[in-house]
């Protein structure tokens, strides 16, 4: 082993292993540029071809190529023992695939195959059909549906596990990937994407690493409208929402050399623009980002343009990425669609040139923000000024350069008519207000501006509640626990609900007793159900942990909407309803800090 390892880095030189990910620029007898790890505008990466070494003057991260390798990939020793091996044209003695590795390995395998497979049924087979008219009506050509690799998983779940099995996986396998499912009912496999449109996830390596599946309009009727629009696959050994940037493997090169990428939400986004030559565009699958998502792209680009929901300022969604993004040091920038498109898809359609110009004209989101904070208040009257600093400042005091935050100060008191001292006062005075209010006030604050699930969301936790209570070996105990807490906000939850805690249903028959119109869902319900295998303890975890999630939504929303009365009834010095708003709050507060900690 070791003499391989040896081998690999004698064959290797570090400065032309580090610049296929990283360009460097010669300095000296070294090598530099700004630091992958962490967050610099000055170079203080630092390579020695002479040493075969790297250091970090900034974060003091140093070693050999190996350990590069590892940390700017985030991969194990193995694997970049494997990977450098193959750049080094060595061949690796040791074949020392076991435990994780092997599963990896073999998830990738059986994704790949997967994705080919779909595709296929997309591109040529009769049964992709209605699918493939769906997309090239979306205006995606089949040139991009290819590069994408875009596929269709038909209903008939047997002719993947067929093909699959043909090559050599055993059921075992495929469960692994989170594709696939058992279910006990008729002992058979099923696809987690049956009939939906499906794309592959691909990590910025181009490994795929899982799917998410668009419903086609009009397709199964029956339960269309209940089915979520998108769904992604679960977590598996290799798939991490998380970590997850949708087309970053095809847009990389192009984020570097524009030094800026641009987000948006939804894999439509991303690929129409993407194939009108507006190439440096990533999605993110939903409003809100995690500082991973971000730290992966901050290593491609200094500049975040954001092109997000129309709306997305008003709401609070995006203000925790805003304040992450801010923390990276990224220079972020907002596109303003000017309220004539829903989302860059339908703008690029209609008109990719005006598209372009939008992103070219996108602006600082401190002017985006102090924009809409005077659009939407007013700088006539005294209160609007008041509402656009409430607004505006909390932002404001975050910047961290200050030289910034004293331009942006400055033109916050140009434009509502004031002096920047004295805004600058009231910021400070809001800030140490800020820092004295109780941890309450802390916590409605991230409440607000966490990302509100969207209804499907909801009801997707609602359904995996359902499916484990159907699980449980005494249905109607578990149904009972679960309604002492919890209220379902989905009718056809709430039918179904009241059928078990009534003791309406003959487990044995299940479908025997359901009325007609449930029983699409409740089948597929049960089904799920009945493959799902946990044992009783994680269930009785898994369904503590689902009940948390659902009450601490109703609960946040309880807290958002007495804090927004307490507000209310201050103004207006209303002191009996004030009491009784802030003990409302109070309470939800208690309630909500008891109930997330059995989220976890
Ligand atoms: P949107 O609801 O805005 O959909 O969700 P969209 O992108 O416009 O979808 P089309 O154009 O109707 O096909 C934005 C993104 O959030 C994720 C998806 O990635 C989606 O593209 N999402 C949405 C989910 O993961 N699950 C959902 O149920 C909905
Ligand atoms: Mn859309």
């Amino acid at each position: 082993m070791e003499s391989q390892v040896e081998e690999i880095k004698k064959k290797l030189d570090i400065v032309d292993v580090i610049n296929r990910m990283l360009p460097l620029k010669k300095r000296g007898r070294h090598f530099i540029a700004c630091c992958p790890f962490h967050q610099e505008k000055t170079p203080s990466f630092t390579v020695s071809p002479e040493m075969q070494i790297f250091k970090c003057f900034g974060c003091s991260k140093g070693g050999d190529v190996f350990t590069f390798y590892q940390e700017f990939n985030r991969v194990d020793f193995r694997e970049a023992l494997e990977e450098l091996a193959k750049i080094a044209g060595v061949k690796l003695k040791t074949n020392f695939d076991e435990g994780q590795n092997k599963n990896r390995k073999k998830i990738l395998e059986i994704n790949n195959e997967v994705a080919k497979f779909y595709h296929y049924m997309l591109m040529t087979h009769p049964l992709g059909t209605v699918a493939k008219k769906y997309v090239m009506d979306r205006g995606i050509k089949e040139e991009t549906i290819k590069q994408f690799g875009v596929g269709f998983c038909p209903e008939q779940t047997s002719l993947i596990v067929n093909y699959l099995k043909k090559k050599g996986f055993s059921e075992n396998e495929m469960i692994m990937t989170g594709t696939f499912g058992k279910s006990n009912y008729g002992n058979r496999l099923y696809d987690r994407f049956m009939g939906r449109l499906v794309f592959p996830l691909i990590d910025f390596r181009g490994q795929i690493l899982g799917f998410s599946g668009r419903v086609l309009p009009g397709a199964n009727p029956a339960v269309a409208g209940q089915m979520a629009k998108y769904i992604n696959s679960p977590e598996t050994e290799i798939y991490h929402k998380s970590q997850m940037v949708f087309g970053l493997n095809l847009a990389k090169d192009f984020i570097r050399k524009e030094n800026a990428v641009i987000v948006v939400e939804g894999e439509f986004d991303m690929i129409s623009p993407f194939a009108a030559d507006i190439k440096n565009i990533v999605a993110v699958k939903g409003t809100a980002f995690t500082e991973e998502q971000l730290q992966l792209l901050r290593r491609y680009a200094e500049t975040l343009i954001l092109a997000l929901d129309a709306d997305f300022a008003g709401n609070h969604a995006a203000i925790r990425s805003i304040e992450l993004a801010e923390k990276l040091d990224f220079d972020i920038k907002v596109v303003d669609l000017l309220g004539q498109f829903k989302d860059p898809d339908e703008a690029v359609r209609a008109d990719p040139k005006w598209f372009k110009q939008r992103v070219t004209a996108a602006i600082s989101i401190w002017d985006f923000i102090i924009n809409s904070a005077v659009a939407t208040f007013g700088v006539e009257t005294i209160k609007g000024k008041k509402e656009i600093l409430n607004m505006v400042l909390p932002f404001i005091s975050r910047i961290k350069s200050e030289v910034i935050r004293s331009d942006y100060l400055h033109k916050l008191a140009t434009m509502i008519g004031s002096d920047t001292e004295s805004i600058k006062k009231e910021m400070e005075r809001k800030d140490s207000n800020f820092k004295l209010q109780t941890s309450n006030r802390e916590m409605i604050k991230t409440i607000l501006i966490e990302k509100e699930p969207k209804q499907d969301r909801r009801d997707e936790m609602e359904e995996r509640l359902m499916t484990l209570i159907m699980g449980a070996k005494n249905k109607v105990k578990v149904a009972k626990r679960v309604d002492e807490n919890l209220k379902f906000a989905t009718i056809k939850w709430q039918k179904i609900m009241e059928l078990i805690l009534r003791d309406k249903i003959d487990w044995e028959k299940p479908l025997n007793k359901v009325p007609e119109e449930l029983k699409d869902i409740f089948g597929g319900t049960f089904l799920t159900a009945e493959a799902q295998d946990l044992e009783p303890i994680r269930r009785k975890r898994e369904i503590n942990k689902m009940m948390a999630k659902l009450i601490t939504i109703d609960l946040k929303k309880e807290i958002i909407e007495s804090a927004q009365k307490i507000g209310k009834y201050e103004r207006e010095e209303n002191q009996e309803e004030l009491d009784r708003a802030e003990k409302e709050n109070i309470a939800a507060l208690f309630k909500l800090s008891k109930w997330q900690k059995l989220q976890k």
